[in-house]
This record gives structure tokens, C-alpha cells and sequence, in this order.
């Protein structure tokens, strides 16, 4: 897989939204009018809706990503799902560590870190994400907070090079709630997240992907894309509406 910085990379996470048929009607629409031509974009249903969703994206360029995955790739671990089970069913990407999976399901660095490893071991790209909360916001540690979760999540000495990982900064007090960082906190995170990347990997760490996401909306995506080092969206609400998601991507090209 090439890792193509020059190119936003725009992935909707629908979260627990959307049943088949309404996930079949949302691709369709996405297939028609997305700009493929300057973007990679990427969707993320729920499991139930992946079969659906990679049947109706066969052959175009739209990209399948799984919302989460355990990190063994097999065993007694009741309602987890395998990485090679999503990968031989097409999937490309997989989301490690969103937010809402660290506060509200007890994702913590370490199996971050594990997961990171196995997607990779499976042949799926990591969008890892990581942000600080409001209190970590205000105390003024935003870019403690971002490097410390990166260092964490690629601290297996088995990963040895950054690979097609991307990483996503979504603040989590920006996460559905209609509010976004300035630009300058924006330029600030990615600054600090490029940093990390390059501590870790070398002068390859140059080529990752780093991702804002966080109330993203067609009106908002411009000025949030023109920071330095983002290189794309990932976006929850307003990728439900065909519309919406498109007018983001158009936007992220345009940058
Ligand atoms: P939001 O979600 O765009 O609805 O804020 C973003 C995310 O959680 O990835």
C-alpha cells in the first residue's frame, strides 16, 4: 500500500448510525459524487453493515474501515471481532483508540498499542486516534497530552516502520459537540503529533498521515484543513449526509 501524503484521506465514521439499507442509500450517493479524482476516502459502518458496505463499494475507489477489532487474531474473547476477518472481507482501514472507545468502553494506551501492532501484522492501516479533553485543554497540556498518547500507541519495538498508519487528532471535547479548535491549537497538535512521528520512525515518520476530526462540517473544514501537517479529515456526524461529506471532501482537496 503507498502512502500518498500529497492526497487528504477524508473517512466518515458513522459511529452506531445506520442500518443496511440505509448504509447501501449513503453509498450510493457517496459513490456518485465524491471528488476520487483528488481524495482517498474512506467510510466506517458498524459491523453488521460491513458486508453491505463492501459489496456496494466493489470496484470503485471508496475504502472500508472497521470502527474497532481486538488484537488477537483469534480466540475466546465473546463479541470482539478478529483483524484477519476484516481484512479478508476487504477492509482496508481500522479506527484504534477513539475517544469514545477509551471513556466509555475502557480502551487504554496499552491496548491501543496492541491493536496498532496487529492491524499492521494483518494488512490494515491504523487511523489511531488521540486528543485531549477539556481539562487537559484548559491546563494547557494539549500537546503533552497528543504526544503522549502517540508515543504510547507506537511504542512496540515490532513496529518498525510507519507503515500506512494514520493518525487522527480529535479533541475530545470537540467530538459532537459543534465546537473546534482554533486554527493556531490545530497547527500546534499536528506540529507536536509530526514531531513524535519523527522521533519514533525517522525521517519516514515525514509521510504519516495526521488526520483532524472533531465537529467537522462543510463550513468549518476549510480553515481547519489549511493548518500545516493536516492532511485530511475524519469526520462523524456529518458524514450521514451524502451532501455534506462530499462538500468536506471537495474542501479537503481544494487545500
Ligand atoms: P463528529 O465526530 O464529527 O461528530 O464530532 C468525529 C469523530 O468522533 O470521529
Amino acid at each position: 500500500m503507498t502512502v500518498q501524503r500529497s492526497r487528504p484521506l477524508i473517512v466518515g465514521n458513522w459511529k452506531m448510525n445506520l442500518d443496511e439499507p440505509a448504509a447501501r442509500t449513503l453509498v450510493g450517493a457517496l459513490l456518485t459524487i465524491l471528488p476520487f479524482d483528488r481524495v482517498d476516502a474512506a467510510v466506517a459502518p458498524s459491523f453488521p453493515c460491513l458486508r453491505a458496505v463492501l459489496d456496494a463499494v466493489t470496484g470503485s475507489p471508496l475504502a472500508v474501515a472497521a470502527q474497532n477489532m481486538h488484537s488477537e487474531a483469534k480466540g475466546a474473547f465473546t463479541g470482539e471481532v478478529a483483524p484477519p476477518v476484516l481484512f479478508n472481507m476487504g477492509v482496508r482501514f481500522v479506527i484504534i483508540g477513539h475517544s469514545e472507545r477509551r471513556a466509555l468502553f475502557g480502551e487504554n494506551d496499552a491496548m491501543v498499542s496492541r491493536k496498532v501492532v496487529a492491524a499492521r501484522r494483518h494488512g490494515l492501516a491504523p487511523i489511531v486516534c488521540v486528543g485531549e479533553n477539556e481539562a487537559q485543554r484548559d491546563a494547557g497540556q494539549t500537546c503533552d497530552v497528543v504526544v503522549g498518547q502517540v508515543r504510547a500507541a507506537l511504542a512496540d519495538g515490532a513496529l518498525e516502520s510507519p507503515g500506512d498508519l494514520v493518525v487522527a487528532y480529535e479533541p475530545v471535547w470537540a467530538i459532537g459537540t459543534g465546537r473546534t479548535p482554533d486554527p493556531a491549537e490545530v497547527t500546534g497538535a499536528h506540529a507536536a503529533i509530526r514531531e513524535a512521528l519523527t522521533e519514533r520512525f525517522g525521517t519516514p515518520g515525514i509521510e504519516v498521515r495526521i488526520l483532524y476530526g472533531g465537529s467537522v462540517t462543510p463550513a468549518n473544514v476549510p480553515v481547519l484543513l489549511q493548518a500545516p501537517e493536516v492532511d485530511g479529515a475524519l469526520v462523524g456526524g456529518a458524514s450521514l449526509d451524502p451532501g455534506s461529506f462530499a462538500l468536506i471532501a471537495a474542501a479537503a482537496a481544494a487545500c
